[in-house]
Parts: structure tokens; sequence; C-alpha cells
């Protein structure tokens, strides 16, 4: 206890408020995540929320300032620093480092609090809250296209042409769209809108093939406004393939993921 005592009288309340800051922010920011991390025994960290953190904060600085302010003397006392801090040297009799220390503190605590300010309030990227279309209408200029690689009962015509579309799918499109076209592609995981799973039935098997013609050479970034904001990392393949290669990975495509495409309605 007496120590304690001799400790607080020797720390000026001002710094002993900024250590206790310091002390709880700490605590807060790493004491309590590796606290909670050993005791649920998981090896991920597990940070404290934001909201939750402001709020402790929050209470130790009303508690900081209830202490300052119960009496005349804590006040003054704690107004010393700050205010020989403002007027600097008034009868020359700092020394050069605290001379020095002052005006480098003017220049930085305003730029630092100017960088926080800034860090806080400008916008940045996070994922849309709104609903996105994921199959916006399909144009019309595709939606009366044909695999001419396809009889008119749906089967393949050619088995060398299916070949040929799953040479070229695990070519182009596996790295994304994955082996057997199941959404698992090693580069799958990078992206934060993925690449679906094509054997679900629920995905192209519910689709036209000309649907996937314009979504193949299009990719993301021809999706109309609807599907839009999300950042699709589909590529637009117009420019890389033939419209004969494009019909000829859709056929792999659908035998690879083990579906079948929906059949266009028949019209009038
Ligand atoms: C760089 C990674 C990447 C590559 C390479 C890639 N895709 Fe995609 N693809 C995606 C992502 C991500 C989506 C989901 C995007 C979305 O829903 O807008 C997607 C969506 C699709 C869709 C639309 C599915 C739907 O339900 O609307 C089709 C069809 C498709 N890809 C086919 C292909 C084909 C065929 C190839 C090869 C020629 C290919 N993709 C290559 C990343 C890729």
């Amino acid at each position: 206890m007496a120590r304690q005592k001799r400790f607080r009288a020797r720390l000026p309340l001002f710094w002993s408020a900024v250590v206790t800051i310091v002390v709880v922010y700490l605590i807060l920011v790493l004491g309590t995540p590796l606290l909670t991390t050993l005791m649920v025994g998981t090896e991920r960290w597990i940070p404290m929320p934001r909201t939750l953190l402001i709020m402790f904060i929050i209470v130790v600085l009303v508690g900081i300032v209830t202490h300052v302010t119960t009496t005349d003397k804590r006040i003054e006392e704690f107004k010393g620093p700050v205010l020989s801090f403002l007027r600097g040297d008034q009868d020359g009799k700092w020394p050069a480092w605290a001379r020095w220390g002052r005006l480098a503190g003017l220049i930085v605590l305003p730029i630092l609090l100017g960088g926080f300010v800034y860090t806080q309030t400008k916008p940045s990227v996070t994922s849309p809250t709104a609903l996105r279309i994921q199959h916006p209408t399909i144009p019309g200029a595709f939606e009366k296209a044909s695999n001419p690689f396809r009889n008119p009962d749906g089967t393949v015509k050619e088995i060398k042409v299916l070949e040929e579309g799953r040479v070229l799918y695990q070519k182009n499109c596996r790295p994304c769209h994955g082996t057997t076209a199941g959404g698992d592609g090693p580069m799958a995981r990078g992206f934060r809108l993925r690449p679906i799973n094509f054997r679900d039935p629920g995905t192209i098997a519910t689709l036209v093939e000309g649907y996937l013609v314009w979504r193949i050479k299009e990719g993301g970034p021809g999706l109309p406004p609807v599907s839009s904001p999300a950042d699709s990392a589909m590529p637009s393949w117009k420019e890389e393939l033939k419209d004969e290669e494009v019909w000829k990975i859709i056929l792999a495509e659908y035998e690879t993921a083990g579906v079948e495409p929906r059949k266009p309605e028949k019209l009038e």
C-alpha cells in the first residue's frame, strides 16, 4: 500500500490519466482477446468488438473526468502540464530538449489527430448490403441461341467436340470453377463473390444454354446495373474465345457438372 502511494504521488495527475488510458486500451486490445482465446481454446485470435472497446474507453474517460474534477486542487494539478505545454518556455528556464519536444509535439499532435479523423471518416469499400439479382434478364440476342453441337433432342452430336470442350474448360475455367465445376478451383477462395457450385441442380441446370453464352462472353464487367454493385471476378471471354469454343465449353461444363441445361420454352 505504502509503495503504491509513493508511486502515485510522484506521477503527476495528468500523466497518470494518460497512463491509465493506455494501460486499459492495451488490456482491452491485447489482454482480453488473449484471455478469451485461452479460455475458449481456439487457435484463432478473438478480438474485442469495436463498439464494446469504445464503450469501455468512454467509461474510463468518464471515470477520469470524475476523479479529476472532484476537487479544485486536482483540477489545477491536472491542468498544469497542459497549460505549460501550450504556453511554452515563458521565462527561458526550459532545457533545450523540452523546448524542442514541445515544438515537435505541436507539429505531430495535429497531424496525428488529423490522420485519425481522416481514417475514421474516409469512405471504404465494403460488401454491398442490398440484395443482388443473381440472374438478371437475358438480353434478347442471346435468348434464342442454341448449341450447334447438340442434336434437337439435346444429345451431343460428336464426342470429339465434347472432348475439345473438356480441355478448353480445364484450361480456362478450372482455376476458378474447379475440376468438377464445383466452384472450388484454387483461385476461388480469393473472391468475395465466389463462383457457385454448378453441380447443384439449382444453378446452371436452371439456365438455358444461351444464358451461359451471355455470361461467359460478357463476364462480370457485362453484368447489367441490377446485378451491381458486386465485384464479380468472372472474366469476359469474348476476346479470348471464339463463339464455337464457348459452345464447346458449355457442352463440357454441363457434362463435367453432371447436370443438363434447361430446355428453352417453345414459343408459339
Ligand atoms: C477468375 C475466375 C474465373 C474464371 C477463370 C472463370 N470464371 Fe466463371 N465465374 C467466376 C465467378 C466469381 C462467378 C460468379 C460471379 C457472379 O455470380 O456474378 C462466375 C460465374 C460464371 C457463370 C454464371 C453462373 C450463373 O449462375 O449466372 C458462368 C456460366 C461461368 N462463370 C462460366 C465460366 C466459364 C465457362 C469459364 C471458362 C471459360 C469461366 N467461367 C471462367 C469466376 C471465374
